[in-house]
């Protein structure tokens, strides 16, 4: 066990989360949302993503919600560009860092941004070149990584061959997600182990989603393995439209007290999360994912 004493948590709920909700979320609740989030003591906060609104129509708002953030120095403000449109879209909002979002499976591949894993890259390779010589950061989301919606069980070698497409175009870190929630731990440390032969353990994040209750155990099981960075939403909003049935991100709530409570640092202020996290299930009406987030309010009642 080599537990690392601080994590870096990406709070990925105002792009994840909000994408997937039915009902129009106004711009301004979400600008609020990132604010709150901040406030909390987030380093890192993937805000919106420049994707077809047609597919997409939640994230329609991208540029009014970047241009409507008080940014903090210190902060990172993380977008999705899927190609160069997006990208040339994106990069007039300044971002700190873009995203390119990948699938070790084929068929999510083509469901979700409508093309092969090779010409996913082919895709990647100019924006990845565009951002890096902007000085913009760039991370890699590779879904399916344990299992798929379409495919079934994703062996650890189809992520290893994604993480060394993405190493190959210069992508700098990549996120390992469980997108439809349906892995254990074990299966969980066989995909980062797969990911650790392209990338170091500084440049590889856990993105687990929580459908099958898994995602604390898996967010340990990649801990053991000295991991320190990972994606949650507040309140454990989200889910991707294209993996159905998929519930949302762990809730970063749940994780902070996770951590805090093994005395592993976040720098993350759990009351104010919880605030932000009853912000934003007010505004969309209904109660909190977070366990934590509903015990601590319980006791705040109390
Ligand atoms: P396409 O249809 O193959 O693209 O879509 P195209 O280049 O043929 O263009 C078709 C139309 O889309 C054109 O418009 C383009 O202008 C427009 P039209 O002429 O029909 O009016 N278009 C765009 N518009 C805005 N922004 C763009 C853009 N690109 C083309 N960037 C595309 C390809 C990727 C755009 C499409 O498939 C798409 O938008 N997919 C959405 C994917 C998505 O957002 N999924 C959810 C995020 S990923 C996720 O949640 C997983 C993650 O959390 C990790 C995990 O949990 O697994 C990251
Ligand atoms: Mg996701």
């Amino acid at each position: 066990m080599k537990l690392p004493s601080r994590v870096q948590l990406i709070d990925v709920g105002p792009r994840d989360g909000l994408q997937n909700e039915k009902q129009p979320v106004p711009a301004a609740v979400k600008v609020e949302l990132v604010h709150r989030l901040q406030a909390a003591g987030l380093k890192e906060i993937e805000v919106t993503s420049y994707v077809s609104p047609k597919w997409v129509p939640q994230m329609a708002d991208n540029h009014e919600v970047m241009d409507g953030i008080r940014r903090q120095s210190g902060i990172r403000y993380s977008v999705l560009t899927p190609n160069l449109k997006g990208y040339e879209a994106a990069v007039a909002d300044k971002p700190d860092e873009i995203v390119v979002f990948g699938a070790a499976s084929e068929a999510f591949s083509q469901k979700n941004i409508n093309c092969s894993i090779a010409e996913s890259i082919e895709r990647f390779a100019p924006v990845v070149e565009a951002a890096r010589a902007a000085g913009i950061a760039v991370r890699g989301a590779m879904s399916c990584t344990v299992g798929c919606p379409y495919e079934g069980e994703i062996a650890p070698e189809r992520v290893a061959y994604l993480a060394g497409l993405m190493k190959g175009i210069g992508v700098q870190r990549v996120d390992v997600a469980d997108t439809i929630g349906v892995g254990t731990p074990r299966k969980v440390q066989a995909a980062l182990e797969a990911t650790l032969t392209h990338y170091g353990i500084d440049q590889i994040s856990g993105h687990f989603h929580d459908t099958y209750g898994q995602a604390l155990s898996n967010t340990l099981a990649a801990l053991e393995m000295g991991v320190w960075n990972f994606q949650s939403s507040v309140s454990g909003l989200g889910g991707c439209p294209y993996a159905k049935g998929a519930t949302g991100n762990v809730a970063t709530e749940d994780v902070v007290y996770l951590l805090h409570g093994m005395g592993i640092a976040t720098g993350i202020d759990l009351d104010a999360l919880v605030d932000a996290g009853v912000y934003i299930s007010e505004q969309l009406g209904r109660p909190t994912g977070s366990r934590v987030a509903r015990a601590l309010l319980a006791k705040r009642a109390g």
